[in-house]
């Protein structure tokens, strides 16, 4: 099992976008998402959150990921923006089922990290994704690769999404 997951992570990592290519985020120009995607994100989300301080350890790795990522939070205080994370993954499951609600907020995301506001460089998504994935093998112990597959296809495609806009 843990061969398998290495196998996988390894492969996100190898999927995770360049500078030229972050347009079109690990080479999908489309995205089916089957209702068992959505379920499968939402119940390992859930199960992660209640094993533990999952809020907490994402930003830890997070923060460590790439040198340029710590200086951007310098104002932000983690404890009144606790929700940062879980909102963010709402706004994905809704982004993916298509509601108007989610990429109204997506919407909202895309203008605030925008070259001329946050500026998140695109390249540094690939960390955010990378930090969101270790953060649930810690912490979702039914994580599987099947499981796996269906966060890569909720979490690529709102990436892609919120990357687009960058120079709006
Ligand atoms: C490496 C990638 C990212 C970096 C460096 C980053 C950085 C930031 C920063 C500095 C803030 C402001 C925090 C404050 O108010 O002090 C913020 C806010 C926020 N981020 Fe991110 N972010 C990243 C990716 C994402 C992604 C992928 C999502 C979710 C889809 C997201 C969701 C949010 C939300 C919901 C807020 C609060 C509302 C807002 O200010 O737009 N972020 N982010």
């Amino acid at each position: 099992m843990s061969y398998i997951v290495l196998q996988f992570t390894n492969q996100v990592s190898a999927n995770a976008m360049t500078t030229q290519n972050y347009g079109s985020f690990n080479g999908m120009t489309t995205t089916q998402f089957s209702p068992g995607d959505l379920v499968a994100v939402q119940e390992s989300f859930g199960r992660a959150l209640f094993q533990g301080d999952v809020i907490g350890r994402f930003y830890e790795i997070l923060l460590a990921s790439h040198p340029d990522i710590p200086p951007m939070f310098h104002k932000t205080n983690f404890s009144k923006q606790r929700e940062l994370l879980t909102q963010g993954i709402n706004l994905m499951v809704l982004y993916a089922k298509g509601k108007a609600i989610g990429k109204s907020g997506l919407n909202r995301i895309r203008y605030t990290h925008n070259k001329s506001h946050y500026n998140i460089h695109p390249n540094l998504y690939k960390y955010w994704k990378e930090s969101l994935i270790k953060t649930l093998l810690e912490f979702d112990e039914k994580i599987n690769p099947e499981i796996l597959i269906s966060w890569n296809k909720v979490i690529d495609h709102s990436l892609k999404y919120i990357m687009e806009g960058y120079y709006d």
